[in-house]
């Protein structure tokens, strides 16, 4: 059985709809015998530090040359790196704010990538990620509905989209979406969202 990664963003605790949709997620693959393990990453109760001149300089530093207090800025990065090397699966959710994803998932994003790492250059100059074979679904909440949304206007999966096929070599990548959630007489059936999962 396989390992997941379960990762969510959202402020609102219990009454979320993004982790009940990722939670539906999770609980249909352990149901179905496809996970067996499933660790659990709530941001929101390990915010990610934001990125900074010194914790920039140690991510480009050769690895194993990080003096002891350069390891322990490095803490958080290495731990939420080790965690999506491990996992199998990695399931993501988040809110939709002011049209992006949560400030706290861009800064488990910006913890995670880094050179040498989750990704190295070639001999060419090209680039390949390192953490390939792996698949993610991303569960995102939205007040309103991508249907009337300017064109161009979806940022969220096309961001993590390009991030994971950029910097990780991740391009195994499902969306479900639970929209609407701001509108009067909201009903959500997360089974139904993913039905076809
Ligand atoms: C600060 C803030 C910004 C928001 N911005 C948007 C937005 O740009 N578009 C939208 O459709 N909904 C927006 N919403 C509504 C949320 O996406 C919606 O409440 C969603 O259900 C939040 O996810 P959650 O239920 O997992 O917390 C916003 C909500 C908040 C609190």
């Amino acid at each position: 059985m396989k390992r997941a990664l379960h990762i969510t963003s959202s402020a609102r605790g219990g009454q979320s709809y993004s982790r009940g949709l990722s939670t539906a997620i999770v609980n249909k693959l352990v149901t179905r015998n496809e996970v067996g393990v499933v660790v659990e990453r709530d941001l929101t109760k390990s915010p990610p530090p934001f990125l900074d001149k010194t914790l920039i300089g140690e991510f480009y530093k050769h690895a194993g040359t990080n003096d002891e207090k350069g390891s322990q800025l490095l803490a958080y990065s290495n731990a939420v790196f080790n965690e999506m090397n491990e996992a199998d699966i990695i399931v993501i959710s988040t809110p939709m704010y002011n049209l992006g994803m949560s400030a706290l998932l861009k800064g488990w994003l910006d913890q995670l990538v880094r050179v040498g790492l989750t990704y190295k250059f070639n001999e060419d100059g090209s680039r390949s990620g390192c953490l390939t074979g792996k698949k993610v679904y991303l569960a995102i909440a939205s007040g309103g509905k991508l249907a009337f949304w300017p064109e161009g206007y979806e940022f969220i999966e096309s961001h993590i989209k390009a991030v994971f096929s950029t910097y990780a070599g991740i391009t195994d990548i499902s969306t479900y979406r639970v929209e609407g959630t701001a509108m009067p007489g909201v009903n959500v059936n997360y089974e139904e969202i993913i039905q076809s999962l």
